[in-house]
């Protein structure tokens, strides 16, 4: 037998070790993956499990309001949870959990919710202030110089790009909290004043009915 043929003949052997080997790798579950085990237990040193406010599915929930978490972009989580950690984002709930999350489970976690699908919504907000709220998303205010929200956050509240969360699918309640966050200058991300300049030139009850419209609509693409 020469050397070829004596390596042919042991391939199907490696072959079938390398199967057995990969047998017991099932799919990422929380035990291997530190972000899903984060999301689904937190840790030991003192940070709460998210799915305990923002749902199993990371879909958020109306009262009191959650955020969702599914399907925002890492970068952005990445950002908000550092952010907190450091108050440029005053929140006392998520700043007591940010302060025990070192920056790689911040990393994991974020990874995490940025891989599941979108979820969340749509939440029952009253007919009225959806139409004026999706007449102000899609078209601004031409009068005050507003631009439209659809020109960043996409038609359906869904754009995802790096700094630029999606809208669709939060609690009407937290859209509008962090809509006067903005207006009043206390959410000190780094592309906050963005948003605080759109903010200041709307009236309260301009704030709720987009929140509405946001809030009308689905996480989901479908
Ligand atoms: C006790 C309830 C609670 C738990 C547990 C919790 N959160 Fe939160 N989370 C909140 C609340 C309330 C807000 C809204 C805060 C605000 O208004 O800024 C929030 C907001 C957020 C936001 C901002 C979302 C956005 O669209 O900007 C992120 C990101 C976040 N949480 C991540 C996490 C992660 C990751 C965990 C687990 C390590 C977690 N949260 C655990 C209550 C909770
Ligand atoms: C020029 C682009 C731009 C326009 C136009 C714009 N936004 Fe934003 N928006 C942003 C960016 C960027 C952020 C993230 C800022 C940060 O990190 O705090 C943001 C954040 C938000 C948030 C916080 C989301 C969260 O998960 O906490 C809300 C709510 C929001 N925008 C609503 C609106 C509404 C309503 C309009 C229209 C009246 C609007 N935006 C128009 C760029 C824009």
């Amino acid at each position: 037998m020469t050397r070829t043929q004596a390596l042919h003949g042991s391939i199907p052997r490696l072959l079938a070790l390398l199967a057995a080997l990969c047998l017991p790798m099932a799919p990422a579950t929380a035990e291997d993956d530190p972000g899903a085990r984060i999301a689904g237990e937190g840790n030991d040193r003192g940070a709460t499990a998210c799915i305990q406010c923002h749902g199993a599915q990371g879909q958020g929930q109306g009262q009191p309001p959650f955020p969702r978490l599914a399907g925002l972009p890492e970068a952005y989580l990445v950002e908000q949870m550092k952010a907190y950690r450091e108050g440029l984002r005053p929140n006392a709930t998520m700043a007591q959990i940010a302060q025990h999350l070192d920056d790689d489970e911040i990393g994991a976690v974020s990874r995490h919710y940025a891989e599941m699908e979108p979820a969340g919504g749509p939440y029952r907000v009253p007919d009225e202030l959806v139409e004026k709220g999706r007449e102000i998303a899609l078209e601004g205010i031409p009068d005050r110089n507003v631009q439209s929200c659809a020109s960043c956050h996409g038609e359906h509240g869904r754009e995802r790009n790096p700094g630029l969360p999606p809208l669709a699918g939060h609690p009407p309640r937290y859209l509008m909290a962090q809509l006067q966050a903005y207006a009043h200058g206390v959410r000190e991300t780094s592309l906050a004043g963005l948003m605080e300049g759109i903010i200041q030139e709307m009236e309260e009850d301009e704030m709720a009915a987009v929140s509405a419209y946001f809030a009308s609509l689905s996480a989901r693409e479908d």
